[in-house]
């Protein structure tokens, strides 16, 4: 009779596991495996399409020549033990829709996903992707009793990643050499920081006035309705995929990057309890600092708005849920 190999600890590769199966999760699955970052379980309630996914991207193994594993399942049994649960379960926008429309309907989907995925993982990070993203990222939370700081509601590395794109094609620069951070909701009040939007260190308001920079802070403001109009069936999935990877990659390497994301805030920034986008410092803790930045009068106010609106939005999500407070 053989005996049980000796596995020891650094043989359990991470895992991930993606509640939703949609555009947005699979394209995120396909980036983790294929990064060789962690193995992955992808969860969805449509039968058979999760399996489908996952064994077109273990064949796909055959060329990429990784050794991830991926596994397409309906049942939560299946993500235990996961080291980050990914959130993109839920409606996305069509066209016409902010995504605060999908309040009702995402809510409760959020909710329980959160709660039954972190049932199983009790140790996990948990990234909330859903929409409208700085609400769905507070439900998620409540839902599952997780300290805050392991909760992360991932949108401004989006939104920075569009800005930067906006600026790059402007200039005709190597994205390379852009760095930017957008602060506050994932919507229409967002607020991407010109003043702390550099190309090879130089600051934007070097390179461009006024009147380009409040163009492209506009476009950056309406990146994802943009694409939203233009495919007319969905929304945006690459983008999104790649933002939330690189979340995961900062977690799982622990890298102590930072990047905007949308943090609980305690006081910072002259606001609590809700989660709204701030500079926050990534590694194998989730949210190991926020970082206060000194922001100028017109730039606080702007962010002290998009706060205001989160606030309201949320009291909507608690009174659909039946907890208004
Ligand atoms: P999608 O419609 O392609 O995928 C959503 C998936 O969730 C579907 O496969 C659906 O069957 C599944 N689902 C629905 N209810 C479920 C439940 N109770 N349990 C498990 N799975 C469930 O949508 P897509 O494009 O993948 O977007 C997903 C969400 O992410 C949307 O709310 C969208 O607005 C949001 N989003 C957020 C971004 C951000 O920056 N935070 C960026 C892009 C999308
Ligand atoms: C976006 O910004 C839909 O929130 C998503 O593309």
């Amino acid at each position: 009779m053989t005996s049980a190999p000796f596995r020891p600890q650094f043989c359990k590769s991470p895992r991930v596991s993606i509640i939703g199966a949609g555009k947005v999760g699979s394209t995120l699955a396909q980036r983790v495996a294929e990064k060789n970052l962690a193995d992955v379980v992808m969860l969805d309630v449509v039968k058979g399409m999760p399996q489908g996914l996952a064994l077109d991207l273990m064949e796909a193994r055959g060329v990429e020549r990784h050794d991830r594993r991926i596994v397409g399942t309906n049942d939560y049994e299946d993500t235990a033990e996961s080291d980050i649960v990914v959130i993109t379960a839920g409606r996305p926008r069509k066209p016409g829709m902010n995504r605060d429309d999908l309040i009702e309907v995402n809510a409760k989907i959020v909710g329980e996903a959160a709660q039954q995925a972190i049932a199983r993982s009790p140790d996990a990070i948990l990234i909330v992707v859903t929409n409208p993203l700085d609400v769905m990222t507070y439900v998620a939370w409540e839902a599952t009793g997780l300290p805050s700081r392991r909760v992360i509601g991932m949108a401004g590395i989006l939104d920075a990643a569009r800005f930067k794109t906006f600026v790059a094609m402007e200039l005709g620069v190597s994205i390379q050499e852009i760095n930017a951070m957008v602060l506050g909701d994932h919507g229409n009040l967002m607020v991407p920081l010109a003043r702390y939007c550099t190309v090879s260190g130089i600051p934007l308001t070097e390179l461009m006035d006024r009147p380009t920079i409040d163009r492209l802070v506009e476009r950056t403001r309406h990146g994802g309705t943009e694409i939203v109009e233009l495919m007319q069936t969905g929304s945006a999935y690459f983008a999104p995929a790649s933002s939330i990877c690189l979340t995961i990659e900062a977690i799982l390497l622990n890298q102590s990057r930072i990047v905007p994301a949308a943090a609980y805030l305690e006081g910072e920034y002259g606001l609590k309890d809700l989660f709204l986008g701030v500079p926050c410092l990534l590694g194998c803790g989730g949210i190991e600092k926020i970082i206060e930045l000194d922001l100028t009068d017109e730039e606080r106010q702007a962010f002290l708005a998009s706060g205001k609106l989160v606030c309201e939005h949320l009291e909507q999500a608690k009174a659909i849920l039946g907890k208004s407070s």
